[in-house]
């Protein structure tokens, strides 16, 4: 069973192998209209679940239209709304859904009802963010790095603000694509340290560095996202201003950078707290290709997991 967890547990050239079919698969539709579909329909005949227990703008919708685009048919679910919000257990939702499904896309808060909806699933499941992780947004956004730059193996990506689940993928894409790694932000937000360990263990640099001035020189990648990510508290909205206030992605960090370095955020964005409407909308920023190119790199994750 193949399926995508995270992007720590696919080898490196399985990873680069699902960039370079995304980056095909992308530029073979050539303006085709978003609606009509590819030329090869490699899951006509297939069903995907794509269920959420938290909200989606941009994987629920390009989980659906890439399906779409590749012939399947797709059933968006809400976690509540099934008995699984209802006390039926992740593993006996699995075996059911097995029955009439051919691949499972999962949103959800703990990572342990992924890993459990894995391990008793018949067919593939795809992780569409835990509070854990969020690798199907790094793909895109490695797709996006090569796509402006060219390769990302030796470059310097830095994080600045909260050691999230967003920056946990960063972390262990760094270890897989080879490049480098700095996180600026406040200790107690600092990612997890055994994601730190097991990038560095792949020979490459991951760096903890307090002052974002510092951490942002010679940055070839400079990523932020949400102070406050679905899984927090909002009573840590205050604390959270507070603590990362000076991480802030401004036109004065950006410019400590390289001239080329590109700016990212996986959106939602809360505009003028961790990036400012300047960055967002200015020279350095591709976040309107990321936000596309999850539509690519996911078409190309679940023709990996369904091996068509
Ligand atoms: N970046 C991302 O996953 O966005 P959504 O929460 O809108 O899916
Ligand atoms: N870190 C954010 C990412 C949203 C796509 C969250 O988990 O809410």
């Amino acid at each position: 069973m193949t399926h995508f967890l995270d992007i720590n547990k696919t080898s490196a050239a399985e990873l680069r192998q699902i960039i370079d079919s995304a980056a095909a698969m992308k530029s073979s539709r050539n303006g085709r209209p978003k609606g009509m579909a590819d030329d090869q329909t490699p899951l006509a005949g297939h069903m995907v679940a794509l269920i959420f227990e938290k909200p989606s703008t941009r994987t629920r919708i390009s989980f659906d239209v890439g399906v779409r685009q590749m012939g399947g048919e797709t059933m968006v679910l809400s976690g509540s709304d099934m008995q699984l919000g209802h006390g039926e257990t992740i593993a006996d939702t699995a075996r059911v859904l097995s029955r009439y499904v051919d691949l499972i896309m999962i949103r959800t808060f703990e990572e342990q009802t992924l890993l459990e909806m894995a391990e008793y699933a018949d067919v593939p499941v795809i992780n569409g963010l835990t509070d854990r992780s969020h690798p199907c947004q790094i793909m895109a956004d490695v797709l996006t790095y090569e796509e402006h730059r060219g390769p990302i193996a030796g470059k310097k990506v830095v994080w600045s603000g909260d050691g999230n689940n967003v920056c946990a993928s960063f972390i262990h894409a760094a270890g897989q694509f080879g490049f480098d790694l700095t996180f600026t932000g406040p200790e107690p937000l600092d990612p997890e340290q055994v994601f730190v360990e097991e990038a560095r263990a792949k020979g490459v640099k991951v760096e903890i560095e307090r002052d974002p001035h510092k951490a942002v020189q010679g940055a070839d990648l400079v990523v932020t996202d949400t102070w406050v990510s679905m899984h927090d508290p909002q009573s840590a909205r205050e604390r959270r201003h507070n603590q990362l206030r000076g991480y802030q992605v401004n036109a004065e960090l950006m410019a400590q950078a390289n001239p080329d370095a590109l700016f990212m955020h996986c959106l939602p964005a809360h505009r003028d707290d961790e990036a400012t409407s300047e960055v967002m909308d200015g020279p350095h920023s591709v976040i309107w290709d990321e936000a596309e190119n999850r539509l690519h790199a996911q078409k190309a994750i679940m023709r990996h997991c369904l091996g068509v």
